[in-house]
């Protein structure tokens, strides 16, 4: 693949794109073991090599990121009123990141964040059957025939009955919910329709992806393609 100098630089961590281009022009950066100052030289991903301080440069196309959601976040890349997970990334990490897949902004845990469309495409999709945990506190008492309800698919809005789900019942109040659907609040919605008001709402798992628990709130991990799939 082609790529300008300093698109490749900043997209593999060496700072902002004005960053970089400070490296480039003071003669910091070689390809092929030739100095170059001009930060829109393109170069082949594949077949250069280029050094920053006499270190070799990894060129990674896709990035992948876990982050533990904090609440006050949304799932967005960009908003006027309320900071987007991506303001807990650093920017070196390059442009074109978006997080997959949406968390309500008073919900915590797992978000994984990419700049790869097609995995995103992938694993959003209903016909992937990609599975989401969430570890559930609730009040009120459901009813007795939870478990069945969420085995069956739950009416959420009147016109759409969800998917079948999985209700781990672990102590009052406490609940293990799996869905392998997106739709706006469904946990919420569907904990409401048996009894319980969501108060509290953590996702803890996503397809093969797990939240590791040592991962604090706001804290984010990079993974690998071969985590995700
Ligand atoms: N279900 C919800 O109600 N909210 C979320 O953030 C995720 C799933």
């Amino acid at each position: 693949m082609q790529i300008r100098l300093d698109k490749l630089l900043a997209h593999t961590g060496y700072g902002s794109r004005k960053d970089v281009k400070t490296l480039i022009r003071k003669g910091y950066v070689t390809i092929n073991d030739v100095v170059v100052k001009n930060d829109d030289t393109k170069v082949d991903t594949e077949l250069d090599e280029i050094t920053v301080f006499d270190e070799n440069v990894h060129y990674e196309e896709f990035v992948y990121l876990l982050i533990n959601k904090p609440k006050g976040y949304l799932s967005a890349t960009f908003d006027t009123k309320y900071p987007t997970v991506l303001d807990l990334i650093p920017i070196s990490y390059g442009n074109g990141l978006f997080p997959v897949g949406r968390l309500d902004i008073d919900t915590t845990g797992l978000q994984l964040i990419t700049n790869d469309g097609k995995l995103a495409h992938e694993m959003l999709n209903p016909k992937s059957h990609v599975s989401k945990k969430y570890d559930v506190i609730y009040s009120g008492s459901l009813i007795p025939n939870v478990k069945e309800k969420f085995k069956e698919g739950i009416d959420i809005n009147g016109e759409y009955v969800t998917k079948p789900g999985n209700i781990e019942l672990l102590e009052p109040g406490h609940a293990i919910v799996t869905i392998e659907e997106g739709k706006f609040h469904q946990v919420k919605r569907m904990i409401k329709h048996c009894g319980g008001e969501v108060t509290e709402l953590k996702r803890i798992s996503f397809g093969k992806l797990e939240l590791p628990n040592d991962l604090e709130e706001g804290k984010y991990i990079e993974i690998k393609l071969a985590d995700i799939v």
